[in-house]
């Protein structure tokens, strides 16, 4: 096994208790996997004063801003300004330039990084500075950098911008690279921010520090290859990383699935050797109704006997865990910000296989809440998982609003593509108030219609309802609503937004972990009761 080998090489990875027993379908493959828990190797300090340090000084610009330092010469400080007037540099969000040898200055280069107007730039805009920092940083191979926030100079814009700008750097600084037989290069520098205060920076950067760490278990969890992911490999690192974090792991093996009735979630990985499990993840942050996550988590989708034809189709079907994978985050986030909230996290893990024992298409399914589906068509596996698993979160926990998160519909992507996901709800106050998460957390959404006139699409002879039609996003969305009761409920198609095939803003190649930021954003802000 070269996981143990690579272990050794992750700097700063915590090794977390080996997976022991999960009851007898998951001994079939032992997962001998530590799963690790430090994602970035960089290091960052907050500090109120320092003298520019290390081979690199980032000053953070305001729009229309000065720049002249406290401690600069007026040499170093007519330099600047002349470069900054040649360079048309104004301090507009996101733009960059780099000075070398800097007169005066104790540094190898001087980076200026804008920040447009403090008090309305969307903190997307700059989490995307940052990210392009990161990828500056490490294309100069810089080591130490000293970052001079002190010219925003509103303390609370100068504590969040600056950990946005962190954030940022940090997303993009995420490397998966724990199947590497040699050590992969991680970005390490070492960061030091100056701040204006650095109690409320603090708990500005802690926030951030945890949304992160929620972007990057979803991250890791959906970068894992289908043979190493599978649904109880899944159930036990979510639960490595939601344990130490205070969060109440409760996960259903086979058989548990199977007696509760949720013959949908069971039926999709019946022909696989890994069989479904349910995994929750409860955070108990105060005692309102609960808010409940359902994600998605088919840990490879083969097809099943309508099996993916093509190389192109079943190659990225790792990635088919994303909404499992962002709910978990999510409550990663939220309980490492130890938010004022009290959220669920379900998901519905199975493998879609071929096998002797798999579904057929034309099967009948019972669901847990009692209803038949007829499976027209085994590749539309994702609908199935969640029947079960909206049913379970309303049955055991009378969530006060839901959202399901999956990779759902081919159909979705080709409608609008993979920048936006498609939600689809017949609750406009849910709908709303997600639509300001997505907008302010830049994960973007696009309302598709979810309608009456869709129930003839889902319509079978032989059973309550089908698992085909069309159209077919909105056909998979009005399944899910028969299995949401009357808890106000929103549906989030994020078929193909996954997954970057190569580096793009705070995204490095890979799965983006999308769903974390704007599920965290939601659940803090949505009204309370
Ligand atoms: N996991 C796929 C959807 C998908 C497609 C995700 C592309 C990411 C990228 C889903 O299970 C699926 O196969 N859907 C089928 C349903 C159809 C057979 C009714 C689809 O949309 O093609
Ligand atoms: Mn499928
Ligand atoms: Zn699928």
């Amino acid at each position: 096994m070269y996981f143990g080998k690579k272990i050794k090489t992750v700097a700063l990875a915590t090794m977390v208790g080996v997976f022991s027993s999960m009851g007898a379908h998951a001994s079939v493959v032992p997962i001998e996997t530590p799963f690790v828990t430090s994602y970035l190797s960089t290091q960052t300090q907050l500090v109120s004063s320092f003298r520019e340090q290390g081979d690199t000084l980032v000053v953070v610009v305001p729009e229309n801003t000065t720049v002249r330092l406290a401690d600069w010469s007026n040499a170093t400080a007519s330099h600047v300004q002349r470069v900054m007037a040649i360079a048309k540099f104004d301090g507009s969000v996101g733009q960059t330039h780099t000075i070398v040898a800097p007169p005066g200055l104790n540094v190898e280069r001087l980076v200026l990084v804008g920040v447009g107007n403090t008090a309305e730039t969307p903190r997307y805009k700059v989490e995307e500075a940052g990210a392009s920092l990161a990828a500056l940083f490490n294309s100069l191979s810089a080591e130490k950098v000293s970052v001079d926030g002190s010219l925003i100079t509103n303390t609370s814009q100068n504590s969040q911008v600056l950990a946005q700008l962190a954030h940022g750097i940090d997303l993009r600084n995420y490397r998966f690279d724990r199947l590497k037989s040699e050590t992969a290069e991680r970005p390490a520098q070492h960061f030091t921010y100056r701040v204006s205060d650095r109690s409320q920076a603090s708990k500005a950067f802690a926030d951030m520090s945890a949304l992160a760490e929620g972007v990057f278990l979803a991250r890791e969890l959906t970068n894992l290859p289908g043979s190493n992911g599978y649904p109880a490999a899944f159930a036990e690192y979510a639960r490595q990383a939601l344990e130490p974090l205070g969060v109440e792991v409760t996960i259903l093996g086979p058989d548990q699935v199977k007696e509760l009735g949720m013959g949908a979630l069971y039926g999709v990985s019946q022909g696989s050797q890994h069989k479904a499990h349910l995994l929750v993840a409860h955070y108990r942050g105060n005692n309102d109704q609960p808010i409940a996550l359902v994600g998605k988590g088919i840990t490879f989708d083969t097809g099943g006997y309508n099996l993916k034809t093509t190389s192109s189709s079943i190659v990225t079907m790792h990635t088919d865990k994303a909404g499992a994978a962002a709910v978990v985050g999510a409550v990663v986030a939220l309980a490492g910000q130890k938010a004022d909230v009290n959220v669920v996290a379900v998901a519905p893990l199975a493998h879609n296989m071929v096998s002797d024992v798999a579904q057929l298409p034309g099967d009948v399914v019972t669901t847990g809440s009692g209803l038949t589906i007829e499976v027209g068509n085994t590749d539309a596996e994702g609908r199935l998982v969640l029947a079960d698993g909206l049913w379970y979160a309303r049955e055991h926990f009378a969530p006060r609003v839901m959202a399901d998160i999956a990779t759902l519909t081919g159909a979705k992507v080709r409608a609008i593509g993979t920048e936006f996901s498609a939600v689809f709800s017949d609750h406009e106050e849910v709908y709303e108030s997600l639509r300001l998460a997505a907008e302010a957390t830049h994960e973007r959404v696009w309302r598709l219609p979810l309608d009456p006139v869709f129930a003839e699409a889902i319509s079978s002879r032989i059973a309550d309802m089908k698992n085909t039609g069309a159209p077919g996003a909105s056909a998979g969305a009005m399944l899910l609503q028969r299995f949401v009761g009357d808890t106000p409920w929103i549906h989030i198609d994020m078929a193909g937004n996954a997954l970057v095939s190569s580096d793009k803003g705070i995204h490095p190649r890979g799965s983006t972990g999308y769903g974390v930021r704007m599920l965290t954003e939601w659940v803090k802000t949505y009204p309370a009761e």
